[in-house]
């Protein structure tokens, strides 16, 4: 694989540009020039399958026709107005009323993750009876960068100068059980505690949760986890705030992964799998909150990029594409041939320590070895540079390598790209 103009070009940027790239950028040193669909070619004209869909963004593909038609009309009528109506902002509004489930029935709309989780944030802060000042979240949970979501944080991801008070409670971590304890025989344990945690704080207004962790490397709850934290929450006036900004969209199989693991939140933040990539973010919540005078005062969803024509328009394309082609239900699909695949794999290789994951969003955990599960981080960042010299790209944190292709794929190229993977930790591990 020839790379002389990338690496010309990174050697010139290095020059100018902050350091602090992510880890899978830093390593991966590629520069990309174009993308079709689930391929991603580099400027010296290599391809690669983009099993991380963007930044888990592109759930159609990169380059969708429909969305770059509808971007590009946009572009050539009009770019901002403030928050101010535009054409097609109530047609957005009535697909995701048709998408969501029939509670969150108002939306708020915002450009990155972050800044809608903080909008949600302030609602709680808004609405929440008088005493009430901590909001829970929990271990492994990542929410963004920003101040307020940085709050919720409280690991080493990203830069973390500053945690501040949230009320953490464990998440579901079979491999790695905080309580070393084994499911089935734990009777979730680690929910019994939140609950606790939750019946015995007066001051709690809200707990903010990933219903599958995905920074943390994917971590789907077993069954009974959200049942009984979200039993707990609604007897104890804790509202439930489901950041699904990685997993809403479809991305897990169901539109909203909350609704698939039967939890009811009462405000949900969308972003990555909303309009394919082009920044974008919604705030969905049930009309009491959102409208509640304390909190929908004159300006308190508005910003510079709010509601922007080009998100909206991107937005529109996007989910219209997802409902019309019933996506979730191919990502669905597609998730359990691509489980399939994992596991025999796993099966195969004694560093691959586990394999979880919903829909089309998957975790592999890389591993010294099987019985002592030490993380070993040199493994998966050896796989995943080997994976993307031989064309496959993946999303590399840590140990962790995370694959979340669009939900367009054919079948033909997820082989392709799960045989790569193979042959990269058979190199690696041999
Ligand atoms: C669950 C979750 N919440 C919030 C964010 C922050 O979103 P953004 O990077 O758009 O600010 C992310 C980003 O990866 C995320 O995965």
């Amino acid at each position: 694989m020839t790379r002389h103009r990338q690496r010309a070009q990174l050697d010139r940027e290095a020059l100018h540009l902050a350091p602090g790239a992510s880890e899978e950028t830093a390593v991966g040193g590629r520069v990309f020039a174009h993308g079709q669909g689930a391929v991603l070619t580099d400027l010296d004209g290599n391809e690669y399958i983009d099993f991380a869909a963007g930044t888990l963004t592109q759930s159609l593909g990169h380059c969708h026709p429909e969305v770059v038609e509808a971007l590009t009309a946009q572009a050539a009528r009009l770019w901002n107005v403030h928050d101010a109506a535009t054409e097609d902002r109530d047609e957005l509004l009535s697909l995701l009323a048709r998408l969501l489930p029939e509670h969150l029935d108002t939306y708020a709309f915002f450009s990155t993750g972050a800044e809608a989780v903080e909008a949600a944030l302030r609602v709680v802060q808004a609405t929440a009876p008088p005493g009430r000042n901590r909001i829970g979240a929990l271990r492994h949970g990542f929410h963004g960068k920003t101040m307020g979501a940085r709050m919720l944080v409280h690991w080493d991801i990203g830069h973390q100068a500053f945690a501040g008070n949230s009320v953490l409670g464990y998440s579901p971590n079979c491999y790695r059980c905080p309580l070393d304890l084994e499911y089935p025989s734990c009777g979730v344990r680690c929910a019994a505690l939140v609950r606790k945690h939750i019946a015995e704080k007066p001051n709690v207004s809200a707990l903010v949760f990933e219903p599958v962790l995905g920074a943390a490397g994917v971590i789907v709850p077993p069954p009974g986890y959200w049942e009984q934290i979200a039993e707990a929450c609604a007897a104890n006036g804790v509202l439930l705030v489901a950041d699904e900004v990685l997993t809403g969209g479809g991305r897990t199989g169901a539109f909203l992964a909350s609704d698939l693991l039967g939890v009811e939140a009462d405000l949900v933040v969308l972003s990555k799998g909303m309009a394919n990539g082009f920044p974008f973010a919604v705030l969905a919540g049930r009309a009491e909150l959102l409208r509640s005078p304390a909190a929908a005062s004159a300006g308190s969803y508005a910003s510079t990029y709010a509601s922007n024509p080009l998100g909206i328009a991107a937005a529109r394309a996007t989910l219209t594409v997802i409902e019309r082609d019933r996506l979730a239900e191919r990502a669905k699909r597609l998730g359990e041939l691509l489980g399939e695949r994992l596991r025999a794999l796993q099966a195969r290789f004694e560093h691959l320590g586990d394999v979880r994951g919903l829909g089309l969003l998957y975790g592999l955990e890389f591993v010294t070895d099987r019985h002592s599960r030490t993380p070993a981080p040199e493994i998966a960042r050896a796989v995943y540079t080997t994976a993307l010299d031989q064309g496959l790209r993946t999303a590399m944190g840590g140990h962790i390598l995370r694959l979340a292709p669009p939900f367009t794929l054919d079948e033909a190229l997820l082989d392709e790209g799960v045989r790569i993977l193979e042959k990269a930790i058979e190199q690696v591990t041999a």
